[in-house]
């Protein structure tokens, strides 16, 4: 896991902006557009809406795509699905890379 981590960190070098690799700046203005009403500033998390910062970034990518799929995970997906469906990859890509970097 760790060497391939590593790879793709080594291949985001190389090719910076493919959708494998945020854009942390390009996440946080698309994070300010509305998903922070729901998770708070920086994905510190609010009320009942899940924490997000500093969370690994394959498996934020991986909830995205499950949501933007119509795919239920907790109780209260369908909230999540409404807002994943317009996403891009590249806008889950940069979301994960500006979510991952806050502490
Ligand atoms: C209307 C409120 C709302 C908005 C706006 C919203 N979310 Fe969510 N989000 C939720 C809820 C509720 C859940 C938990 C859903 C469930 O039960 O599966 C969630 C879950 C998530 C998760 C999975 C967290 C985990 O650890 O399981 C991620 C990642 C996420 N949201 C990212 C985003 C991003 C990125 C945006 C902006 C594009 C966004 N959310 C906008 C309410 C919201």
């Amino acid at each position: 896991m760790k060497g391939l981590k590593l790879g793709i960190v080594g291949f985001c070098l190389l090719l910076s902006n493919s959708a494998l690799c945020g854009d942390i700046d390009a996440g946080e203005a698309r994070y300010a557009q509305n998903c922070g009403n729901c998770h708070g500033p920086a994905g510190m998390g609010l009320a009942s809406y899940p924490k997000l910062k500093g969370k690994e970034i394959p498996y934020l990518i991986d909830r995205l795509n499950t949501y933007r799929a119509g795919t239920k995970i907790g109780p209260n997906s369908d909230l999540m699905i409404m807002m994943a469906q317009p996403l891009s990859d590249v806008e889950i890509a940069n979301l994960a890379a500006y979510l991952n970097a806050q502490k």
